[in-house]
């Protein structure tokens, strides 16, 4: 009954398969329930010029039309900064912006009502791409430096220098459950708020901000999430608010759901980057300096982007000890999406840059790849196991993952295969890479690094658990059962699991930067603790005992150490605990100890500690069609002792294909006039069945119980995703075997279109000297 450890299949997944799972919208409908429907603009950027919706209230079924003019509150939900117009009255920033929302009796009707408003519209010239915005200086933020030495002096003094530059694009988050919400107003002034968002207590602050009201007023619950993959951990707020203005305006009960092109076109997505860097290096393949200017694609507002800039200047050392080092972080502000939270979280992007440049000086010094990657690793103690933000990774496992997957794939044998395979196919050709991971697990602001839980047991020995987590598909809440079932030493079947709401647990933390299971799991098992503490004295007289010392609760059964014979049912306990007084609900709470960050010399602690993970991926790659088959995946990862090993590989096959899409197939593409083309799966392609590898090996590193987290696991959500770099890099490998050149431009994603260029470079660039005609491969 040691529930903790267990690969217990997902509290859901039962209804998850069989579509018994309730999600926001699948709640039974409140009577007379109202829809809503966005009027969106057809322009990047332009100025609004009148609004008119007199023709839409002639539409049957059309009950109103919201206008800036029906905030009750403040027209603004941004979350870091208060620069997002939820209904703009004077700009279009970006394309398919929502200007005014129709009310309808149904979806229908708002929607033909939606068709009759007016607005008219002077179009502005659109910034759409980061150089476009360096070249206008837009941004929303100044220049932002971590460092490390001196690396402009270090460059200098390098004996061999590359520099270049390196794009990759967004991501759209694509969870199955579109952006959703129901306001249910009681009629009092109070709100019951159903969302899909991972950050309830932020949704209740913006939604009581947009209707005027204090946060005691509003409640947020979500049920579950079908997928939120950073997607809905701010961006779900302006729907809830769009939903809470609409309930007051008429007092009824108001959904939204986007339909799928909406969702593409309204929500901020993975930014796309820009990294420019120069790199000095010695002819061993070390890195001596490094000099990076990271442009992350903020889009038209600020959202989460510093947040995100941070992390990935945070990552982008990735797994390498660099002496000297220089990261300088800017935002662009452009007329797109507002960019947001994805998996990673930053991160990917910034290991991306140092990924590429490994590879590029591996290949100008005609060393594996691999090799270099290996001798560039942090280790030893004190400067060489410490990174530019001044942290040092006293559980250093990069070694371990990296000899594990190098063993478990065979990777020097199917080295020397892969070679003899390329040398006879002159068309196809096979590529076999390794990549580490090193993930730092905390919120860098300090104060998200909280949590609560609630838990109340009733008389008839059945629990109700509450904690400040959502769940969104990823297992927190099995988890959190097995967490609370072992703390408590009682059955999993004695616990309901409820939905996350506000007004069990306030002020949480968006379930968010993995930490979901560190930091609630925590916080139910301090609820637990308190409770048995309380339990304790009740057993001990029940079992005629001096005193509540060495009492163990196990499997509903609570006795003492010495004496296990003879034990007393947990139900008796709390019933007679229950007569004699005793409170039978208790909260828990935990904070993350031990981290600080400076944000003014960027400097400190961020991170609790580290995820660490290697794959070896194995890639053939069609000459004629740049089209490739991931033949082999052998990954190993480090949870910590896992909390649930089904759901811990779940999340680890998950995050590499949801990564490999990113990398190698998902292409957002805006057009000149920045309207998103690719709004539809017909149009964006995300992995399917089809693109995962017949052999797709994940093992979890074993004897490796992380000191001072909970039950000794890891944080295991996003850490994965960036083990698909190993995918790209294979495939850059297989580029490579078409010809013989020193350098190979990828671009990211590594779509057939994409990949069919950079063989045909390869393939050009191989009969002539290195010094090729692009700038890029210039050395300085
Ligand atoms: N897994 C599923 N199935 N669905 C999701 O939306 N989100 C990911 C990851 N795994 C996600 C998922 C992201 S972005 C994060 S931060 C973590 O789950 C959040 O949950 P955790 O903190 O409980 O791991
Ligand atoms: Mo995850 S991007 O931190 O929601």
């Amino acid at each position: 009954m040691n529930a903790v450890g267990k690969p217990s299949k997902h509290e859901s997944a039962v209804h998850h398969v069989s579509g018994k799972a309730v999600y926001t919208d699948d709640q039974r409908q409140p009577v007379g329930m109202l829809s809503v429907y966005p009027v969106v603009a057809p322009y990047a950027h332009a100025r609004i010029t009148g609004i008119d919706i007199s023709a839409a209230a002639t539409v049957e079924g059309v009950v109103t039309v919201l206008t800036a003019a029906d905030v009750p509150g403040k027209n603004d939900t941004g979350v870091i900064v208060q620069d997002e117009v939820l209904f703009p009255t004077e700009t279009v920033s970006y394309y398919g912006q929502a200007i005014v929302w129709v009310v309808g009796e149904t979806d229908e009707a708002a929607r033909l009502g939606a068709a009759k408003v007016i607005v008219t519209y002077e179009a502005l010239e659109p910034l759409l791409s980061i150089k476009a915005a360096i070249a206008a200086e837009s941004f929303h933020n100044q220049a932002q430096v971590v460092c490390q030495g001196d690396a402009i002096t270090a460059l200098a003094e390098a004996d061999r220098c590359l520099e270049g530059e390196i794009e990759m694009n967004g991501q759209d988050h694509f969870y199955l459950e579109t952006q959703a919400s129901w306001v249910i107003p009681d009629g009092e002034g109070h709100y019951q708020v159903y969302a899909s968002t991972q950050h309830p207590a932020e949704t209740q602050v913006i939604v009581a901000r947009v209707l005027g009201v204090t946060s005691n007023q509003v409640t947020v619950t979500c049920l579950r999430m079908g997928g939120g993959f950073g997607g809905k951990e701010s961006q779900a707020n302006p729907y809830a608010s769009v939903a809470a203005i609409a309930a007051k305006k008429t007092g009824r009960p108001v959904r939204v759901k986007l339909k799928r092109s909406h969702d593409m076109t309204l929500t901020g997505k993975r930014h796309g980057f820009l990294g420019q860097y120069k790199v000095g290096f010695t002819s061993e393949g070390k890195i001596t300096a490094l000099d990076v200017v990271l442009y992350a694609d903020g889009g038209w507002s600020l959202d989460l982007s510093p947040p995100v800039l941070l992390r990935a200047m945070l990552h982008v050392d990735n797994a390498y000890y660099i002496p000297h080092i220089k990261v300088t972080g800017r935002i662009a502000k452009t007329n797109k999406v507002s960019n947001t939270a994805f998996r990673g979280f930053g991160g990917p992007q910034g290991m991306i840059v140092i990924e590429e440049v490994i590879d590029r000086l591996a290949r100008a010094l005609n060393l594996p790849p691999d090799v270099v990657r290996e001798r560039n690793f942090y280790h030893g103690t004190g400067e060489t196991n410490t990174t530019h933000y001044g942290q040092e990774i006293y559980d250093n496992r990069l070694d371990r993952v990296w000899q594990e997957a190098k063993t478990n794939a065979n990777f020097g044998s199917r080295q020397a295969a892969i070679a003899d395979f390329n040398r006879t196919h002159p068309y196809n050709k096979r590529g076999l890479a390794i990549t580490p991971v090193k993930f730092g697990i905390s919120f860098n602001k300090t104060h998200y690094n909280q949590a609560g839980a609630l838990l109340l047991i009733y008389t008839d020995g059945s629990i109700q658990l509450n904690h400040g987590g959502t769940e969104m598909g990823q297992g927190l809440h099995t988890k959190m059962l097995q967490v609370a079932a072992n703390a408590l030493g009682v059955g999993m079947n004695r616990f309901r699991m409820m939905p996350t709401s506000t007004d069990k647990v306030p002020n949480t933390s968006a379930t968010a930067a993995s930490s979901g299971s560190d930091l609630n799991g925590q916080a139910v098992k301090d609820a637990c603790e308190t409770i048995k503490a309380r339990l304790s004295p009740v057993a001990a007289r029940m079992l005629n005992l001096d005193a509540a010392e060495d009492l163990v609760f196990e499997d509903d059964w609570i006795f003492c150490k010495t004496y296990p014979k003879t034990r007393i049912p947990f139900l008796d306990v709390v019933r007679q605990a229950y007569d004699d007084r005793i409170s039978l609900s208790a909260t828990g709470y935990y904070r993350t100890p031990h981290i600080y960050w400076d944000e003014a010399t960027g400097k400190g602690r961020p991170f609790y500690y580290f995820a660490y993970g290697a794959a070896v991926s194995e890639v053939e790659v069609d000459g004629f069609t740049g089209t490739f088959k991931l033949r082999q995946v052998d990954v190993v990862h480090d949870v910590g002792e896992s909390l649930n090993p089904l759901v811990d590989r779940g999340q680890i096959e998950g995050a590499f294909v949801q990564g490999m899409g990113w990398l190698t197939m998902e292409e957002l593409v805006w057009d000149d006039q920045g309207r998103l083309r690719t709004d539809a799966p017909s149009t964006y392609k995300i992995p399917t069945i089809c693109e995962i590898p017949e052999h797709f090996s994940v093992h979890l590193l074993t004897r490796a119980a992380q000191d001072g987290v909970i039950y000794g696991s890891k944080a295991v959500g996003e850490p994965p995703f960036m083990l698909a770099m190993s995918v790209r890099e294979a495939i850059r490998e297989a580029v490579a075997a078409f010809g013989n050149a020193s350098a190979v431009f990828l671009a990211a994603p590594a779509t057939p279109e994409a990949t069919l260029w950079a063989i045909e470079q390869v393939r050009s660039s191989s009969t002539q000297p290195a010094a090729a005609p692009n700038p890029q491969l210039s050395t300085i």
